[in-house]
């Protein structure tokens, strides 16, 4: 038998999985890492944590599945985006890794915005963002510049793994589109960006393909692991953008919505040359020459997560969710934001926090948890419309990550999006995608569309009923409003928080 790895570094945990020739999954194994918030709006983790979790992850990975090291041809990745990891003169990691969740960079954002004006749009395709690699430079430039004289180039999360499994110094297109130093329709590192905050372009490292073939495992990682030095590597990309791969997204006309920590809501993109105005994110595909456009949730299963911690401590999620479904559509007139850590798409606002609004005395732990369920999608719905809006036409969405697992929220994406909602066989998000462009790099497959025609399998679809996807047009109305009603309240509160 052949089989390939894809291994998925998320921000709670790093996943892998052993797919064979048919797309099933052999085996699957998960170490988690922690994440450290030392302020309001920071958010770092260890690259360290990430490279001993996947070398952890994979030894098992090797020894439970029972399977011979020779019989894995390749490897391959997906990384949670932009996060910074400087290394010195010798690859050393220089300070913490700041990650796509981490809001300490709006004066770099709106300083990124007054050098560039237009031209960021123009060239990088996607607004300043605080979650963006770039800011987060300008960050350590003005707040470390100990760190930033020291720094000989910068990596993304999954880059420096792969670094460190193979010694290939390198960053693959889908992943450097989210630094907002890429030229994205060029495919080049942009000198004009990096030129204009005194980057030098030896800063930025060598660009490749997310199936390119970077050379095979260190002898120390093969005996580590338990692998073999034989096993290929192949570059790996963007969770998103591995996620969309895993869920078929390969050609136009197809969306996925991804509930993982954040939640993306990604179509496939052929008009590279149209003028979203930044309100969309416009990145890099894994497929080679192909483009996506998405929206950001940025608390998405984190909001769940979040509500379970604060409120549940004691439940799983399957307890905390287990009554939901005995609570009406809208939950009796409960609603929640999930801007609990600020928010992307629609409203690119790091200082926004989420609401409860409506809470009466008759609600109990299922209105909440069922608003909770709710303000996330209906934040989904916020991307669905501006891509409806760009002229995409939404019928059908693949549903992927956490929110594919509940039946009640896969039926409240369908009357919320008002569009059927198909769930996969043996959905493994992100990390199937990894394992295909492996599989694609190790030419199991003419292309990645023939690669997803074998190795994936719709399982179950949910169509809108009409009567619930009304009352949610008229709760969805109810809770844009939210965002304007709050905002100023809560940028004197970001002020109080200091
Ligand atoms: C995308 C983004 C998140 C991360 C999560 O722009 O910031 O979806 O990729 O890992």
């Amino acid at each position: 038998m052949s089989y390939v790895i894809g291994v998925d570094l998320g921000t709670s945990a790093v996943k892998t999985v052993l797919v064979d020739k048919q797309g099933n999954i052999a085996y699957e194994t998960s170490e988690s890492y922690p994440l450290s918030q030392p302020k309001a709006g920071y958010s770092e983790q260890s690259p360290e944590d990430w490279v001993k979790g996947t070398l952890t992850s994979l030894r098992r990975l090797v020894e439970i599945s029972g399977v011979s090291p020779d019989e894995i041809e390749g490897l391959s990745f997906s990384g949670q985006m932009h996060g910074l990891v400087l290394l010195d003169e010798d690859n050393h990691v220089i300070r913490p890794a700041i990650l796509w969740n981490d809001t300490r960079t709006s004066k770099q954002c709106r300083q990124i915005e007054q050098v560039l004006g237009d031209e960021l749009l123009q060239i990088a395709r996607n607004r300043a963002l605080e979650g963006f690699t770039l800011p987060k430079i300008l960050w350590v430039q003005e707040n470390e510049p100990e760190h930033m004289e020291a720094a000989r180039v910068f990596l993304l999360p999954k880059d420096y793994v792969r670094y460190q499994l193979t010694g290939d110094l390198a960053m693959d297109y889908s992943d450097a589109a989210g630094t907002l130093l890429l030229d994205v329709t060029g495919k080049k590192w942009s000198e004009k960006i990096a030129s204009a905050f005194h980057l030098p372009m030896s800063l930025c490292p060598r660009l490749i393909e997310s199936f390119e073939d970077v050379g095979g495992l260190l002898p120390e990682v093969a005996e580590q692991t338990g692998l073999s030095v034989n096993t290929r590597v192949y570059g790996g990309g963007a969770d998103n953008a591995c996620g969309a791969i895993g869920a078929g997204i390969l050609s136009e006309g197809q969306t996925m919505c991804s509930i993982g920590t954040s939640g993306v809501v990604l179509s496939y993109e052929e008009r590279k040359d149209l003028d979203f105005e930044g309100k969309v994110h416009f990145f890099n595909h894994s497929e080679q020459d192909a483009f996506y456009i998405m929206g950001v949730t940025l608390a998405a299963g984190y909001s769940l997560e979040w509500f379970r911690g604060a409120f549940g401590k004691d439940l799983s999620f399957d307890q905390l969710l287990h009554d939901v479904n005995n609570v009406e559509a809208g939950a009796e007139g409960l609603l929640f934001t999930p801007y609990i850590v600020g928010e992307r798409t629609p409203h690119p606002d790091a200082d926004i926090r989420g609401s409860f609004i409506g809470i009466d005395a008759a609600h109990k732990l299922p209105h909440f948890a069922r608003a909770v369920l709710e303000g996330i999608t209906f934040s989904l719905r916020e991307s669905i419309d501006i891509l409806r809006e760009s002229g995409k036409t939404i019928t059908s969405v693949v549903s992927i990550g956490g929110g594919a697992k509940n039946e009640t929220w896969l039926q409240m994406q369908a009357d919320i999006f008002n569009a059927e909602i198909v769930r996969l066989e043996n959905e493994q998000g992100p990390a199937m995608g990894a394992a295909m462009l492996a599989a694609y790099g190790s030419e199991w497959f003419p292309s990645l569309q023939d690669c997803a025609a074998a190795f994936l399998r719709p399982a179950k679809s949910y169509q809108p009923d009409a009567k619930r996807a009304e009352k949610y047009n008229e709760l969805f109305a109810m809770y844009q409003d939210i965002y304007g009603q709050t905002a100023e309240l809560n940028k004197r509160l970001a002020a109080f928080r200091g």
